[in-house]
C-alpha cells in the first residue's frame, strides 16, 4: 500500500454535512416577507389563512402554533378554527364549507390540521376544502395536476425535501433516490417531484414501504434516502449507501430510557448515519421548518391566484 493509500484507508469518513431547515427557512421567510408586502401594496389586505384544528392533541396544537407564528412572521394573517374531538364527519365539512365562503373572514387558504378523530372521514373532509384554497394540496385535482407535471399547490413537506436537496446542491438527475413511506401528505408526491423534469427531479425513484422485501438492499442503492415512515431510528448505519443524502422526514416522540424524559427523534439513527452519509437532515431542525415556509408561500399563491396576478394548475 502506498503511503497515500494508508492514509485514505484509516481517515475516518468526514461526517455528513448537515441539511439545516431551519436557516434555509429563515431565508425563504425572509424573500416571502418582501413578496408578502408587494401583495399588500396591491390589494390593500394580507394573504389570509385558516386552520381548522380538532381536538386536542399536543402535537397538532404545537405544529399549529408554529404555523402562526411563522405566517406571523412573513406577515400572512391566520385564524385557528377550533372544534371539539367528538365533532362528526357532516359537521367538519358544513364547518369547511362556511370557512370557504368566509363566514370566518377571507380565507385565502384552508387547512385541516392532521390526524382527525377515528370517527372523522379523512377523505370526506379533506376533499372538501375547495381545491383553489388548498394550500396542502391534498385535494384530488391539486394531487392530479401534480401527477401531470403542472404542479399548484404541493403539499409542503414533499415540497420542502426538494427544495432542501436544491438548496444544498445535491444532484437529483440520473441518481437512485428511495422514498421510505408511501403515504399521499410525503411519499407519493415526492417521488414525483423528484421523477419530474427538471430542477431537482429526473431521478429514477423508488417506494418502499412496509411490506417492502429487502428493504436494506433498496435503502442501500440509493443516492438520496428520505425517510418518512414514522418508526423511530428504522434506519440504520448498514442501510446507507457511503456518501448518501438522507433525509429525515421523521417526528417520534419516544421516551429516553436513561432519563426517563421524552424527546423527538426522527425514522434515522442520527448519530450512527452521519458517520457515513455525505448530507443529513436532523430531528429537529431539518424537515419541519421548511414543511411551514412552503406553507406560508402556498398561501401567498392561493392569494396572488385569487387576485389574478398569478396563475393556478
Ligand atoms: N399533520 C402532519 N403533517 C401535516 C401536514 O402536512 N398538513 C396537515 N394539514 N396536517 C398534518
Amino acid at each position: 500500500m502506498t503511503q497515500g493509500a494508508e492514509a485514505a484507508a484509516e481517515a475516518p469518513h468526514p461526517q455528513a454535512a448537515i441539511l439545516d431547515g431551519k436557516a434555509l427557512a429563515s431565508r425563504i421567510e425572509a424573500s416571502l416577507t418582501a413578496e408578502v408586502e408587494t401583495f399588500v401594496d396591491v390589494c390593500k389586505r394580507r394573504p389570509r389563512l385558516v386552520v381548522v384544528l380538532v381536538g386536542d392533541v399536543a402535537a397538532s396544537a404545537s405544529y399549529v402554533k408554529s404555523k402562526q407564528q411563522a405566517a406571523a412572521r412573513v406577515g400572512i394573517d391566520s385564524e385557528v378554527v377550533r372544534v371539539d374531538d367528538s365533532v362528526v364527519t357532516a359537521e367538519l365539512v358544513d364547518l369547511i364549507r362556511r370557512i370557504a365562503a368566509e363566514e370566518h373572514g377571507p380565507a385565502d387558504g384552508i387547512l385541516v390540521q392532521l390526524p382527525l378523530p377515528d370517527q372523522v372521514d379523512e377523505r370526506a373532509v379533506l376533499d372538501a376544502v375547495p381545491p383553489d384554497q388548498d394550500v396542502d394540496g391534498f385535494h384530488p385535482e391539486n394531487a392530479g395536476l401534480l401527477s401531470q407535471g403542472r404542479p399548484r399547490f404541493v403539499p409542503c413537506t414533499a415540497a420542502g425535501v426538494q427544495r432542501m436537496l436544491i438548496d444544498a446542491g445535491v444532484e437529483t438527475a440520473g441518481k437512485h433516490a428511495v422514498i421510505v413511506g408511501r403515504s399521499d401528505i410525503v411519499g407519493k408526491p415526492l417521488a414525483l417531484l423528484l421523477a419530474s423534469r427538471g430542477t431537482g427531479g429526473d431521478a429514477t425513484v423508488t417506494i418502499c414501504h412496509s411490506r417492502s422485501a429487502g428493504l436494506a438492499e433498496i435503502t442501500r442503492t440509493a443516492d438520496i434516502l428520505v425517510a418518512a415512515v414514522g418508526r423511530p431510528e428504522l434506519i440504520t448505519a448498514d442501510m446507507v449507501k457511503p456518501g448518501a443524502a438522507v433525509v429525515d422526514v421523521g417526528i417520534n416522540r419516544v421516551v429516553d430510557p436513561a432519563t426517563g424524559k421524552g424527546r423527538l427523534v426522527g425514522d434515522v439513527d442520527f448519530a450512527a448515519v452521519r458517520a457515513i452519509a455525505g448530507w443529513i437532515s436532523p430531528v429537529p431542525g431539518g424537515v419541519g421548518p421548511l414543511t411551514v415556509a412552503m406553507l406560508l408561500a402556498n398561501t401567498l399563491l392561493a392569494a396572488e391566484i385569487r387576485i389574478g396576478h398569478r396563475r393556478g394548475g
